[in-house]
């Protein structure tokens, strides 16, 4: 119970200006999700036996808009099919993307363990599809913005742009569990003030 209460007065104190309150779980996802520059994207393997099939999580950049703005929830890629995990997406487009603001300062600067839930950690499933005319537009500049090096990658890998199509979201924020926010309330969701 001591040790309960510690915490809670530990993240009492720790509040960081800028994620919004634990219990607005859809604003929280909507944080990690622009603040966060890359992720782990697990597919289904389609490499030979005995790997097919199974779970291959790889770090992908991400980006949902440039920075200092609101984002729009969607986390677009730039990808070419000689990339491992691409030849799994093209055989079942299923993935689950993880983004966990372990991978911002913000976890460091509190002390808080990438395990802990209150170091806010994000999980997406959904499918991967490519995005083309105007949506690869908005691609482009979520992406290129904050990964200026993606300009320079080299042409003949074919890269193109991409967005993980989010049908289930899972968030850890705080103690209690992982809890889920559908779509539509993550979309509607303002994750700034
Ligand atoms: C996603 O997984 C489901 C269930 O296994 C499968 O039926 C579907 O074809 C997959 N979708 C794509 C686009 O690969
Ligand atoms: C845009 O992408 C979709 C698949 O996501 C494809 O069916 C369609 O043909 C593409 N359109 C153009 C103009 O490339
Ligand atoms: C994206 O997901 C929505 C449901 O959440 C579905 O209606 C839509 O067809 C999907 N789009 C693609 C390109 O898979």
């Amino acid at each position: 119970m001591a040790r309960l209460l510690l915490l809670l007065l530990g993240a009492g104190v720790a509040v960081i200006a800028g994620i919004p309150p634990h219990e607005d779980v859809a604003r929280v996802a909507r944080f990690v999700a622009h603040e966060c520059d890359w992720g782990a994207l697990a597919t289904l393997s389609a490499q030979e036996p005995p790997m097919r099939g199974l779970p291959f999580a790889n770090a992908f950049s991400v980006s949902d808009g440039p920075a200092g703005a609101c984002g729009s929830g969607v986390p677009y890629m730039y990808l070419t099919r000689l990339e491992v995990s691409v030849q799994d997406l093209q055989v079942n487009a299923n993935a689950s993307l993880t983004l966990s603001l372990a991978q911002t300062p913000y976890c460091k600067k509190k002390g808080y363990d990438p395990q802990s839930p209150l170091c806010a950690h994000v999980i997406f499933s959904g499918i991967v599809v490519e995005v083309n005319g105007t949506e690869a537009d908005v691609a482009k500049e979520a992406l290129f913005s904050r990964h200026p090096e993606m300009a320079t990658w080299p042409p003949d890998h074919n890269w193109f742009f991409a967005k993980l199509n989010i049908t289930k979201i899972w968030v850890l924020d705080y103690f209690g569990g992982i809890k889920t926010v559908t779509p539509q309330d993550y979309f509607k969701a303002r994750p700034y003030n």
